[in-house]
């Protein structure tokens, strides 16, 4: 491995903000238990792992926190005038916080409710104009008693609403006020508004959609409508020579412990069930060196938007080196950690926007796949998994020879960490971090 100092190259400017477009509401419309908190959760997460400000406004929170949890059916009720009013005054009070948030430093906002009725979309409209923000509805629906009823059972029945209540008399309940709504039920329909129809996984319906950040919502919506959540298991490749020496890039081998691991890789998936079907790794050689150990699994594919973050100028160079000969890079980077971008290589910000085809596919999948990656691009891929904004995930901590396997629950993924190293585990070695010595 050569180490070499770098001519001196101009640093460009950070932008203030990771980003900033136009400010945009995002508008849920649809009848209850239709999946609008899960997609109106997952652009929030989305947006914010790409750099946007993004933050949801959920309507059912406000009521739960000022007019109490465990409603029953009858709350809903179009002609319950008094509850009626209550649930007017929380839309709006989800609004004047929104447009607060907005004004200050929001971006994206997504305003979760029914907003079933034309008369109080319109509402939504006249503020959002008003306040020179544009609109977007996103409506879904469905009419499967069958997705209906698993949407209930899934995450309803688990909602403050419905603590402690035996569940069949709970999804009763929540059947009587999906009736409710019924019967006032507006489908947005206006050829001048801009709006998405999410029908079931069937179909994706556009009416004046354009913009940076609602093309991406399109792309994320398409990968979404399945619905299914896909099991998968992350790792790093094994310890590479350059990971000995302390140096960053380059396309090394393994070093004696890295094949340790690769072995102690393939015997756990010798023995766990379910089995991954698929493999991915970079175009490097540490990753498919590691994944050539797999022998029970299928062949791995080699993707390049799976490779490290390219160090440019610093490839091949410890961090020690960085500190020594390029003393203003190294305190650029420590400042900045994910907007810095090596000389004549990557940010990780550049890296998120490689990987996002690769987290729009893992969403669109359903067969088990395993990934055997690098410790930057692994960070990001695993930070929108996790909920974790583009600002954090330099910081997340991937240590070698960790498996990490991503369990589909309801809502997203819960993880379990299992240690496969050769050597055994001190308690110093249990978060850290060995490709990047130096804590930057
Ligand atoms: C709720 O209070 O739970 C929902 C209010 C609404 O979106 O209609």
């Amino acid at each position: 491995m050569t180490s070499y100092s770098s001519p001196a190259v101009p640093r460009s400017l950070a932008p203030e903000r990771l980003r900033r477009g136009p400010n945009l509401v995002f508008c849920m419309v649809g009848l209850p238990a239709r999946g609008k908190s899960y997609i109106g959760r997952k652009i929030v997460r989305y947006l914010n792992w790409l750099g946007h400000e993004a933050q949801v406004f959920n309507v059912g929170q406000y009521r739960r926190s000022k007019l109490g949890e465990r409603k029953d059916h009858t709350f809903f009720d179009p002609d319950n005038d008094e509850a009626v009013k209550g649930r007017r005054a929380m839309a709006h009070l989800a609004l004047d916080d929104m447009f607060g948030w907005l004004k200050k430093r929001g971006e994206v906002a997504v305003y979760d409710a029914t907003n079933t009725t034309r008369a109080r979309r319109a509402i939504i409209a006249e503020r959002c104009a008003a306040e020179g923000v544009r609109l977007v509805f996103i409506e879904t629906i469905s009419d499967s008693p069958e997705i209906i009823e698993a949407n209930i059972r899934a995450t309803k029945l688990h909602s403050p609403d419905y603590a402690g209540m035996d569940p069949e008399e709970a999804a009763r309940d929540f059947r009587m006020r999906i009736a409710h709504y019924r019967r006032a039920y507006e489908p947005v329909e206006a050829e001048r508004l801009s709006w998405m129809k999410v029908v079931e996984d069937k179909q994706l319906v556009l009416n004046r959609v354009d913009g940076e950040v609602p093309s991406k919502v399109v792309r994320l919506l398409m990968a979404l409508r399945h619905r299914k959540v896909r099991h998968f298991w992350l790792t790093r490749h094994g310890e590479s020579l350059a990971n000995v020496e302390g140096r960053i890039g380059g396309d090394p081998g393994l070093s004696s412990q890295g094949r340790a691991f690769a072995e102690r890789l393939a015997e756990h998936f010798e023995r766990v069930e379910p089995q991954p079907t698929q493999v991915w790794t970079s175009t490097l050689e540490r990753t498919k060196i590691t994944a050539s150990y797999l022998h029970a699994l299928p062949a791995s594919v080699s993707r390049r938007d799976l490779d490290e973050i390219q160090a440019g100028a610093c490839d091949g160079m410890t961090y020690e080196e960085i500190r020594e000969k390029m003393p203003e890079e190294f305190a650029a980077r420590h400042a900045d950690k994910a907007r810095y971008r090596y000389p004549r290589g990557e940010s990780y910000l550049d890296v998120i926007a490689r990987v996002e085809p690769v987290v729009l596919e893992i969403e669109r999948g359903n067969d088990p796949l395993l990934i055997v990656g690098h410790q930057a691009a692994l960070r990001t891929l695993y930070g929108y998994f996790r909920g974790e904004r583009a600002e954090a995930c330099p910081q997340l901590q991937l240590p070698l020879h960790w498996l990490v396997e991503m369990l589909p629950t309801p809502q997203g993924h819960d993880e379990r960490r299992t240690y496969l190293g050769p050597e055994p585990l001190s308690a110093g070695r249990a978060g850290a971090s060995s490709d990047f010595p130096v804590k930057t």
